[in-house]
């Protein structure tokens, strides 16, 4: 009999405002649909659990309730936790309570007696999906979008809602610490073969035909946790098989986060623990857990950049108001290069049609085959299809002939870093190219209103400053030159995001935002090893500062000879105005003298012994005898961050960077900022202005003025202000 037909009570109209509909049938099932008004997701809040509750009672006392289906009336299930009220938590007794009555809430679901089904029809993610395992059976619908995870640890939180309780008992402990430590997120699929939902269904008719099915087979069905005898899937804790892997588990986490994420480590503690104990306390020791990661600051900075800010900067906080959304149609790349090829490769992904043009077919297919490369080692794993490859590759056309470029409405240049080279490019370019197309330089450190003078649309000409490696760096910063126009800028704000990286706008300006302010934590980094201080120190002090690489290791990474010639034109172009930095001195004897010019080289601070592990060069010691003080790892941590973070103060002084979320997400997206800081200007939020400006003081006094802290700061600390 179809569900419609049977359908006798709808309560739906009586409570049209709830955000929880109660529908019961005939057959004594009771669906919940969760569609909270004025939002275009289900979130967990008030407004949720409340009339939720009233459900839970009605559930519990009304006979003619047999069993529970729980679903959405939006295109997600639900979504997860209201952030917004978790942000505002500085108290760990409240966030405790919080966890609680979350959690108290759903094992009264899950111990009604009656059979409960979550009839996932889109998203369940963090506490959305804590519901799902609350109920006893799982069914969503094979729909490629959705996704299903405990993504928490990435606001640096844990699933504070059961999750680190009911998961590991579902589908044992191994299986399920690297989908919390990392915050994986499945797709249906993915999440039935892990063992997280139980049946796949091709709709949302299927899906609450199944789920009606499944109540009405088992009537008084209960969580396996709850039956007697339970035993973890593949052991609790004591475990001998288990326990060999918690043995090493904790150091290799330290390994990787060097103490500086607190989330993973929680979730390691709360799992192990919880199985330890019985379900209930169980719960109360992830309760614990979860509000000490609230109230902690390093969840304040990851929530007030990867969630505030990040969202905003995705929503356009920074494109121009206005100007209808833009889509390329065909891109045109100057240059096949390492970046040219790169750019080519993300582009044609998002459905671009490239022409790759370099000055002989042979460069130009040899840009192309980068793609190729790529898409076979992705065939390789099995993400990409043949058909896939070869519709990617079909839409690059590489070529040596200028003319090939007729109609681009984007053309990207990617040439040598040559003032003259670019020019050229840009007139002849210009000739061919769509009259009303934009033209975008690659350049690393040429300032943008310079290089515009050789084009003849100088408001359509703009900054699009990528990462290497393109494929896999998420960040694309949009450089305004003087003669930008906002049109323009929307219009490379679109394309950015088309390609699905995350855009950042700046001013224009030499090293712009990011490679200027990169360029200060190597820097330091080499200023330390001139000192004296002991290169692995230093290397294990940029780690633990929550940079991804040692700032030695980096320098060979750029290539010293690179920097060095930066270094040099700059002089250049400065005169007198121009500041020597710390590490010039040292690059330009490892350059010149010692000829040890960076890793491409096989020699820079390393020596890269082939096939072998770099090693640091052993020469290192007589170049710079040890000094007489050994300084703390804490005073290097503070030299590396402190010289970021001012540095990206002294832009936002110079007006280079407007947006406080642009910076952060520029500094960790960019050049790869401790993100557990939060970014350059959250970590000066987080010290305090005042004391950041003391400490500054305190650093110039014993370094050099280059720690001298920005005037703005001085500023904002006398008038007591922080950076919105
Ligand atoms: P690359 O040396 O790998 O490639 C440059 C390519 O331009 C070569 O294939 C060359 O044949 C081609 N070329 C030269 N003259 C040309 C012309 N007239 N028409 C067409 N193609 C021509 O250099 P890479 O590393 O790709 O850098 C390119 C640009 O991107 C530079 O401006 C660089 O500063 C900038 N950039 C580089 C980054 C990096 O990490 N390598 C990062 C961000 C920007």
């Amino acid at each position: 009999m179809a569900a419609t037909e049977k359908e006798v009570m709808n309560e739906a109209s009586a409570k049209e405002n709830s955000a929880v509909r109660q529908d019961l049938d005939a057959d004594g099932i009771l669906t919940l649909t969760m569609d909270m008004p004025g939002r275009s997701m289900n979130v967990l809040n008030e407004q949720l659990t409340e009339p939720f509750a009233e459900a839970i009672e009605r559930i519990e006392s009304d006979d003619a309730v047999k069993g529970v289906i729980i679903t959405s009336g939006k295109k997600e299930f639900l979504a997860g936790a209201d952030i917004d009220g978790i942000f505002k938590i500085t108290d760990p007794g409240e966030a405790y309570e919080a966890a609680r009555a979350y959690q108290g809430f759903l094992r009264r679901l899950e111990t009604c007696g009656k059979p409960v089904v979550a009839a996932l029809n889109g998203t369940a993610l963090g506490g959305g999906l804590e519901m799902a395992l609350a109920c006893h059976y799982r069914v969503a619908v094979n729909n490629p979008k959705a996704k299903f995870g405990l993504p928490e640890v990435k606001l640096g939180l844990l699933p504070g809602g059961g999750g680190t309780q009911r998961l590991p008992r579902l589908i044992g402990i191994q299986n399920s610490l690297p989908l919390m430590m990392e915050g994986k997120e499945l797709s249906a699929e993915k999440a039935k073969g892990a063992g997280i939902i139980n049946a796949l269904a091709s709709d949302n008719d299927d899906m609450m035909k199944q789920a009606r099915e499944w109540c009405q087979a088992n009537p008084k069905a209960t969580a396996p946790w709850d039956a007697k005898g339970f035993k973890y899937p593949g052991g609790d804790a004591k475990h001998p098989a288990v326990v060999q892997v918690l043995a090493i588990a904790p150091s290799m986490l330290r390994d990787k986060t060097k103490g500086n994420f607190p989330a993973p480590e929680n979730i390691l503690a709360s799992v192990v623990e919880g199985s330890l104990v019985d379900f209930d306390t169980g719960l109360d020791v992830e309760a614990r857990y979860f509000a000490d990661l609230v109230v902690s600051q390093v969840s304040k900075n990851m929530i007030n950049t990867f969630w505030y800010q990040l969202n905003a900067l995705n929503k356009g906080d920074s494109r121009p108001k206005g100007f209808d959304r833009s889509e390329v149609k065909k891109l045109g790349i100057l240059g096949a290069g390492m970046m040219g090829a790169g750019i080519a490769y993300v582009s044609a992904k998002a459905g671009i049609e490239v022409v790759l043009k370099d000055v002989s077919q042979e460069a130009a297919d040899k840009g192309k085959a980068y793609s190729e490369g790529l898409l076979d080692k992705g065939m390789k794993r099995g993400r990409v299809t043949n058909s896939q490859k070869e519709e990617l590759l079909g839409r690059i056309k590489a070529t040596d002939k200028v003319e090939d470029l007729s109609g681009c409405d984007l053309i990207i240049e990617a040439v040598f870093e040559d003032r003259d080279l670019k020019a050229s490019v840009t007139k002849e370019t210009e000739a061919v190219m769509d009259a009303n197309g934009v033209f975008a330089s690659n350049t690393s450190t040429l300032p943008i209103t310079g290089l515009a003078e050789a084009s003849i649309r100088k408001d359509k000409f703009i900054g699009l400053h990528f990462f290497s490696p393109v494929d896999k760096m998420p960040l694309v910063e949009i450089i305004v030159g003087e003669e930008t126009s906002d049109e323009t800028l929307a219009r490379g704000f679109d394309y950015v995001q088309q390609i699905k990286k995350t855009p950042i706008v700046v001013n224009d300006s030499r090293g712009f935002y990011t490679s200027r302010c990169f360029g200060t934590y190597v820097n330091e980094g080499v200023a330390l090893l001139a000192e004296g201080q002991n290169p692995r120190a230093i290397e294990v002090a940029g780690l633990q500062s929550g940079m991804p690489v040692g700032p030695l290791a980096l320098q060979d990474e750029v290539s010293l000879s690179l920097a060095l010639h930066v270094m040099t034109q700059t002089r250049k172009d400065l005169g007198d105005d121009y500041r020597e930095p710390p590490s010039e001195a040292t690059l330009r004897k490892f350059v010149e003298e010692l000829d040890r010019p960076g890793k491409k080289a096989g020699k820079g601070f390393y020596d890269y012994p082939e096939g072998g592990k770099k090693k640091l060069w052993p020469g290192l010691a007589e170049q710079f005898p040890p000094a007489a003080e050994k300084l703390s790892q804490q005073e290097m941590i503070d030299r590396m961050l402190f010289a970021q973070a001012n540095e990206t103060a002294r832009c936002v002084e110079e007006g280079v960077v407007e947006k406080t979320g642009d910076a952060n997400i520029g500094s960790v997206f960019g050049w790869g900022f401790a993100p557990h800081q939060g970014g350059t200007l959250q970590f000066i939020n987080a010290y305090g202005v005042k004391n950041f400006v003391e400490r500054s003081r305190e650093l110039a006094a014993k370094y050099g003025e280059r720690f001298e802290p920005a005037a703005i700061l001085v500023k904002m600390a006398e008038k007591g202000e922080t950076f919105a």
